[in-house]
């Protein structure tokens, strides 16, 4: 993981200038990082404009520890924590120290109350994308549209005053980026994707602000993490957690490369993949099979865990109880083929995503917010975990998979949650809530194919709610299960759209779905956003 400053001590200054001597240049920017879960897009939108970002931990870091590292700018996150009733860790001298600072969300609001800016909780939340509409010439916004468009995220709002110049506004938010002498601050999140000028705005602030001139090339990524995996399993065997889909073929790709000098003939006693089955969708063995049962570097094992998982998950209704059942099952039979196998190490496809939304991310002292517990995270294998995508997303992971060789075909599938078809139904998972939830997926992920949109969708699912809906279906009538559809327009899964599918397509999913699947009774579309929705239902 990112290494944090906790401290300004000699040993953590020294560690910041061989790196800065490495990457060859002469300057950095210190992030607080807040909690936020879009934290690391800020590291990662820093490092593709060549410019080194050190981590800071703001219940530990002082103004006089930033003053010895002496950055050529600060940034400040936002987070989940509020100006007023949960006043985040943060020395607020900071702000004092006369070097650029640039606060996001919660970072600007904490600086705008610093400069006795008044910070009060809006009636109406912002949630989503709104066009911001710059004023006047800051050079933070040099080169970015007049009216452009931003992502926000907040309930609590900067009030116009005297304190601060205005440079631009959305909406909701009358001060929607604002400055102060050299504190810069905007409500919006330029970090994602849905932003679409963020990335100039960080560029404008470090090199146009800040005077970062001396950018560091860009390296290979696939090469650095090669590298790095061919120090660990030199002579060792690796047990694999396949599951059909992109990062964990990633990840196998990664290992091959890292093994392919001691093991140039193909020798599959090294890596054994391992497929679970039970709560997976239609095609995801298939998958394994056709891109891996054939290989001379791999073996694949097919284990059939379908029993074990019906077992632990009868009578449980909630998806948190029923996220911690399945992981149970998941680790114990990992468990047992790394005996089985006698692996030195347990490799997984777990995304920094998969982290941060289950409460981890920098490991810093500021609050973060568990949205869900990942399948992959925290089980305490009895080997030491090999992650190489832990610090990625879910597109830098694709480029890296592009990198290296992994067919386009397993890259472009749409992510699938490690519990598989379990955060997709509602209320117990049993044999035939299992089998209608699958037969739904199948039919519109087919239908998704077949009219030419699977590529432009980033992900869909079916959902089995618990809910009723009457029927009546020629003589026959009752009730059916109501299934929601649900597709998204996303980059990494941080932030999502949801997709504006054709009508006609819709009813063509619909009706099959109900003529061919008996206990649904009816079919609707889900058009919320991530933020505040996630894009899985549970
Ligand atoms: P949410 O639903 O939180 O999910 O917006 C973001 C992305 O992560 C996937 N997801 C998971 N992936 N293990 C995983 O490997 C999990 O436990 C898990 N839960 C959600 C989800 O499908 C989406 O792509």
């Amino acid at each position: 993981m990112l290494t944090i400053l906790k401290h300004a001590t000699d040993e953590a200054l020294a560690d910041i200038r061989n790196e800065m001597r490495v990457r060859q240049t002469t300057k950095f920017i210190l992030l607080f990082s807040m909690g936020s879960q879009f934290d690391h897009l800020i590291v990662r939108q820093l490092a593709t404009l060549g410019i080194y970002c050190v981590v800071a931990d703001p219940s530990s870091v002082t103004a006089d520890d930033v003053k010895k590292a002496a950055p050529a700018g600060i940034i400040v996150s936002g987070g989940p924590a509020s100006v007023y009733n949960e006043p985040p860790p943060f020395d607020g001298a900071i702000f004092d120290l006369g070097i650029p600072t640039f606060g996001i969300c919660l970072g600007f609001q904490m600086l705008a109350q610093r400069v006795g800016a008044s910070v009060t909780p809006q009636t109406k939340r912002e949630f989503g994308v709104h066009t911001f509409r710059a004023a006047g010439n800051d050079p933070l916004f040099d080169g970015v549209a007049r009216e452009t468009q931003v992502l926000e995220s907040h309930g609590d709002a900067v009030n116009a005053d005297a304190s601060f110049d205005i440079l631009g506004t959305t909406e909701n938010a009358p001060v929607a980026a604002g400055r102060h002498k050299h504190l810069w601050g905007v409500q919006f999140h330029p970090e994602v994707t849905d932003s679409l000028e963020g990335m100039k705005m960080f560029e404008n602030f470090c090199v146009k602000i800040c005077g970062i001139t001396d950018r560091f090339p860009a390296h290979s990524v696939a090469e650095q993490k090669i590298a790095a995996l061919k120090k660990q399993v030199a002579g060792k065997k690796v047990l694999i957690a396949l599951s059909g889909g992109s990062d964990s073929s990633v990840v196998a790709y990664l290992l091959k490369a890292a093994l392919s000098q001691e093991n140039p003939r193909g020798d599959t006693s090294r890596m054994t993949g391992i497929y679970i089955r039970g709560i997976d969708r239609p095609d995801d063995e298939a998958y394994v099979q056709k891109y891996f049962g054939t290989q001379d570097w791999i073996e694949v094992k097919i284990c059939d865990a379908t029993d074990r998982f019906l077992e632990v998950l009868r009578g449980k209704l909630t998806m948190p109880e029923k996220r911690l059942a399945m992981r149970g099952v998941y680790k114990n039979v990992l468990e047992t083929e790394i005996e089985k196998m006698g692996a030195d190490f347990i490799a997984q496809g777990t995304l920094y995503t998969d982290l941060v939304e289950s409460g981890h991310g920098h490991d810093t002292g500021a609050r973060r917010a568990q949205i869900k517990l990942h399948h992959n995270t925290d089980l305490g294998f009895s080997v030491p975990e090999l992650s190489p995508l832990e610090t990625e997303v879910k597109d830098s992971a694709r480029s890296i998979g592009r990198d290296i060789g992994v067919p386009e075909d397993l890259l472009i599938r749409h992510p699938f949650p490690g519990p598989g078809l379990v955060v997709r139904i509602e209320g117990e998972v049993n044999a035939e809530t299992l089998a209608i939830a699958r037969a739904a997926d199948g039919i519109y992920v087919e239908e998704l194919r077949a009219a030419g949109l699977y590529p432009s969708v980033w992900q869909a699912g079916a959902t089995l709610t618990r809910s009723e809906h009457s029927v009546s279906k020629g003589d026959d009538a009752g009730t059916g299960h109501v299934l929601a559809l649900w597709a998204v327009w996303s980059v990494n899964g941080f932030t999502a759209r949801f997709a504006e599918l054709p009508y006609d397509f819709l009813a063509r999913v619909s009706r099959r779905i109900t003529n061919e699947i008996r206990a649904v009774g009816a079919v609707v579309y889900r058009i919320s956003d991530k933020p505040p929705a996630t894009i899985e239902w549970g």
